[in-house]
């Protein structure tokens, strides 16, 4: 047994588990020990660690040693190794630390990767959701980004509701796994966007210059249009759809086409230049009659069109 570990030990790469260069930082050279001191007590977690894409501190050796191996994120150890362990003694055990604390060790590094997400105030942080209710630096089922469960999993942990959402008749298919959460929400913050969907930001992802993260997708829906729909272009597609799923076919948000439309066509519009109003009987459309009532039966390029301002084609 001891033997092997020996023997796992040898194929190692290079770097693993000598000592952390000392006296190049700002604190006490004294303070840090090197991560080589964990091993004896932490072997669980040091066996592990050169798997883990925090190694690379340490691989590299030319980091400062406040910002190498284990004491980069649990601070100088010296006076823990010292005292043979305790919780009380390590300067930042998680489990005795706020939310807030946890995330700023973690933004000591990691701040310039959230450039495009507004940690600090997204719906997570505010609410006390920190790094570490979703990551797991030591115990990660995840091969990438070190997830504490299996992504949709971590989410519905949390967001329950949004399971059976994404089990209705019309759906993204995220619980069969060919979509996931982050094709559409950043879970680290998102800025106001100008569409309405950002009204609450809810953290939905932005695609290209802060379109809808829909637009990555379905492509054909980006334009720009000659002949644009307002109530796609400045509305935002979650106007008519649900993002998630919906009883009705196509994501809808209503069973029947013509509700949808007549909550912004019904004479009383405040927007556009025309009265977008649709009578309720006129040579044009007879409301009274079914045929009328799924609009887009004639309105097909409903989202925009390059031929027809009525979007007929
Ligand atoms: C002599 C044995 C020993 C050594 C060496 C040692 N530890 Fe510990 N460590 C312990 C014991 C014992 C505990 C307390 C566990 C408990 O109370 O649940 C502990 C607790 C911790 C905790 C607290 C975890 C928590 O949040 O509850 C951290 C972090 C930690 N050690 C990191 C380190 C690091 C980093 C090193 C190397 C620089 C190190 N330890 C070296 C024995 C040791
Ligand atoms: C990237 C930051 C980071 C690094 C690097 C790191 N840890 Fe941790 N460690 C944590 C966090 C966060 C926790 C709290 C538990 C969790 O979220 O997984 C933790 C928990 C622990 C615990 C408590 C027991 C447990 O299993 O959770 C021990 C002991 C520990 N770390 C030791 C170490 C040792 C030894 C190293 C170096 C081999 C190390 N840590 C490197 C962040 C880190
Ligand atoms: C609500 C859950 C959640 C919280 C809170 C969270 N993350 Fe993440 N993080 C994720 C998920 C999910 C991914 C994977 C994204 C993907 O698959 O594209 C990820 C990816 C990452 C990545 C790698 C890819 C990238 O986006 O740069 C880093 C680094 C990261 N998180 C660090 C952090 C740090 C640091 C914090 C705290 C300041 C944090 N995360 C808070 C869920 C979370
Ligand atoms: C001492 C600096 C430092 C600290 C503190 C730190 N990290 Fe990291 N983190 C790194 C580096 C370096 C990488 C590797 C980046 C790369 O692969 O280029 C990394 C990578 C990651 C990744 C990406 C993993 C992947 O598969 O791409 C996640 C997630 C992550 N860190 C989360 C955290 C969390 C959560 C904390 C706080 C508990 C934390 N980090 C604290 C330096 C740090
Ligand atoms: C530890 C629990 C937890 C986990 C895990 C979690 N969340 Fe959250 N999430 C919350 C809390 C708490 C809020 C804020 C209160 C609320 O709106 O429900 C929130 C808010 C949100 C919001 C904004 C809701 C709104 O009404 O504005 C979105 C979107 C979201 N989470 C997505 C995700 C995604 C995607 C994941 C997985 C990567 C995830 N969450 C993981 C707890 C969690
Ligand atoms: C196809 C894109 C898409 C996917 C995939 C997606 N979301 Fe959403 N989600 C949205 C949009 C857009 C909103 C905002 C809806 C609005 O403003 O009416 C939203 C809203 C939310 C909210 C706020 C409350 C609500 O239901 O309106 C939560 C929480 C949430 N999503 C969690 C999740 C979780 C968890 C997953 C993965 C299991 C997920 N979302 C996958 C696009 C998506
Ligand atoms: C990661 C890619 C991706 C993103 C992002 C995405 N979708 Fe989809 N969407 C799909 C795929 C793939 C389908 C095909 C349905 C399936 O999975 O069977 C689909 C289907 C649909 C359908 C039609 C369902 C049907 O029954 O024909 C609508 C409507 C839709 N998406 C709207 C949206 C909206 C609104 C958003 C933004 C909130 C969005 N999508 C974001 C990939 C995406
Ligand atoms: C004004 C309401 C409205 C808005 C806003 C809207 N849609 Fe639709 N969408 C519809 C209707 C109605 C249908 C069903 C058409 C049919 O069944 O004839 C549909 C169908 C779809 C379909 C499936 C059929 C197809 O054309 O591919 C997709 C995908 C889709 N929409 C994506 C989007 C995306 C992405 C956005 C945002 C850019 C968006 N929709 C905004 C009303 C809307
Ligand atoms: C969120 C509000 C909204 C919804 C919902 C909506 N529209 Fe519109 N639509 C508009 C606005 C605003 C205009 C521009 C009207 C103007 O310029 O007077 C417009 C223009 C049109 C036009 C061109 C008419 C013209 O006068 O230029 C047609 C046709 C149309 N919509 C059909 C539909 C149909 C069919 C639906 C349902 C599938 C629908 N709309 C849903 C807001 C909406
Ligand atoms: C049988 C085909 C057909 C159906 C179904 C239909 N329309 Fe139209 N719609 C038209 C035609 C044709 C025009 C006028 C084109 C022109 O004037 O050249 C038009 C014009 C419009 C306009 C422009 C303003 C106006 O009244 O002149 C709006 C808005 C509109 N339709 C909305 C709707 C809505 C909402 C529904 C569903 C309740 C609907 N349409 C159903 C064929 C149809």
């Amino acid at each position: 047994m001891r033997l092997s570990i020996l023997l796992f030990l040898a194929g190692l790469p290079v770097g693993y588990g000598q000592t952390a260069p000392q006296g190049q930082g700002v604190t006490p050279a004294g303070e840090f020990v090197g991560s080589n001191a964990c091993k004896t007590c932490h072997a669980d977690i040091w066996l592990n660690f050169y798997k883990n894409p925090h190694y690379k501190s340490l691989a590299s050796g030319s980091e400062p040693p406040e910002r190498t191996g284990c004491e980069g994120c649990h601070g100088p150890a010296q006076k823990h190794v010292a005292a043979r362990g305790g919780k009380d003694t390590i300067p930042r055990a998680f489990s005795l630390m706020e939310p807030r604390q946890a995330l700023n060790t973690c933004l000591e590094c990691h701040a310039r990767d959230f450039s495009r997400a507004n940690i600090r105030r997204s719906e997570h942080t505010m609410n006390d959701v920190a790094c570490n209710s979703c990551h797991s630096i030591h115990h990660s089922p995840t091969p990438k980004y070190l997830l504490a469960k299996k992504q949709s999993d971590l989410c519905y942990s949390c967001h329950a509701g949004q399971r059976a959402q994404f089990s209705m008749p019309s759906k993204h298919r995220v619980n069969e796994g060919f979509m996931q959460c982050t094709d559409c929400h950043n879970p680290h913050g998102a800025f106001e966007a100008t569409w309405k969907m950002a009204q609450r930001p809810r953290m939905v992802e932005q695609a290209l210059n802060t379109e809808q993260p829909c637009l990555k997708c379905h492509v054909d829906k980006r334009g720009p249009f000659v002949f644009e729909h307002p109530g796609v272009r400045i509305e935002g597609c979650a106007t008519c759809h649900h993002p998630h799923g919906s009883m009705n076919a196509k994501l809808l948000t209503r069973p029947v086409v013509f509700t949808i439309c007549l909550e912004c066509h019904n004479g009383a519009s405040t927007f556009g230049t025309r009265n977008s109003g649709v009578d309720l009987q006129s040579s044009r459309h007879n409301l009274l009659d079914p045929k009328f009532q799924k609009c887009t039966t004639c309105h097909v390029a409903i989202h925009g069109s390059n031929a027809d301002q009525y979007f007929l084609r």
